[in-house]
């Protein structure tokens, strides 16, 4: 997920009092807020993400972000969730993420000698050369969305060329289900999240053309249920990261108006903390920062008055 750069939409529309996005109660600007102990660096991205989507980029001081970003990084390359926590490949995507949404990766090579490609190393280092898949670091399982963390941080600092992406795309092929979706490996259930990964991956490859967009694009819109959220595979509840991964996939297969947009728009408003701000997974639960995110990403695809605009691989 990136921001596609332009103006931001124009403002809210005409909306009964609990359906309106409470953009100032969601905008919050302390650093601490958005590194809650566990989440840290990739907290830290998603909080950052809602901001710049609400249209308050400079919420957060940049200095203090990136000096926590750059404690961050460990002289292999990767980065670690904290200050002296073992690098990992997610952590390494949200940190190469945070470096390009604040334009930083000028400030990254001046600090640290070739860093860009000392990062691109460390994930590149990370491929199976024999099946194209990824691991999160040097101990873990594969799985879909490190591949994906993998090209979408590569891309970003526009490395591909250091992995094997068609080995790659042959591996996220060969995760394809009769369903025309995909799961962590070859055979494993279709699940939204993972459909996201191998998608986003496809994107980014330029190699869309593997997909059955007709097949997947129908399944993805069977998540909507009756009260408008999307849940993540059959039979389960909704939740409103869904919004996200299911309609980002949507976006990216051009499939999107099959999905009723009112509905879902009113299922993650009902989401909010209209008092604290902040979304939760579904209408009364506790928010947290992933689910805002998520949330408010969602409704930026779904072009939300007063919201910025998000780029969906
Ligand atoms: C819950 O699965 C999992 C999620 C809500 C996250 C899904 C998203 C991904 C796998 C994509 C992540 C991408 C990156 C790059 C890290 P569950 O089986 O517990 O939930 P369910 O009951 O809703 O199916
Ligand atoms: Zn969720």
């Amino acid at each position: 997920m990136s921001l596609v750069s332009g103006p931001g939409r124009a403002g809210m529309a005409n909306l009964p009092d609990e359906l309106q996005l409470f953009v100032d109660k969601h905008h919050k600007d302390r650093l601490e807020y958005w590194l809650t102990e566990h989440l840290r660096l990739n907290g830290l991205y998603w909080g950052l993400t809602a901001l710049h989507l609400l249209g308050r980029p400079d919420a957060l001081p940049r200095g203090e972000v990136l000096e926590f970003v750059f404690s961050c990084l460990h002289e292999s390359g990767g980065f670690g969730a904290a200050p002296g926590h073992d690098a990992h490949m997610l952590y390494t995507v949200s940190g190469v993420q945070i470096l390009a949404t604040l334009d930083a990766f000028g400030e990254l090579d001046q600090r640290v000698k070739d860093g860009r490609l000392k990062i691109g190393q460390f994930i590149a280092d990370l491929q199976d050369p024999d099946t194209g898949t990824f691991a999160g670091d040097e101990w873990g399982e594969r799985d879909t969305r490190f591949l994906y963390g993998a090209l979408n941080a590569l891309s970003l600092m526009g490395l591909l060329h250091l992995v094997n992406v068609e080995k790659a795309v042959q591996h996220v092929h060969s995760c394809k289900n009769f369903d025309g979706g995909y799961g962590t490996s070859p055979g494993a259930e279709t699940h939204s999240g993972q459909v996201f990964t191998c998608v986003g991956a496809l994107t980014i490859a330029g190699r869309l053309d593997l997909v059955d967009a007709e097949k997947l694009g129908a399944w993805l819109s069977e998540r909507q249920l009756k009260n408008g959220g999307l849940n993540g595979r059959p039979e389960k509840k909704e939740d409103v990261c869904y919004s996200w991964w299911v309609m980002s996939s949507m976006a990216m297969l051009d499939k999107l108006h099959w999905i009723d947009s009112e509905k879902l728009t009113k299922f993650i408003l009902q989401c909010q903390d209209p008092e604290l701000g902040g979304l939760a997974d579904r209408p009364g639960d506790m928010v947290d920062v992933f689910h805002t995110c998520f949330g408010i990403a969602g409704l930026s695809l779904l072009k939300h008055p007063g919201l910025e605009e998000v780029d969906p691989a």
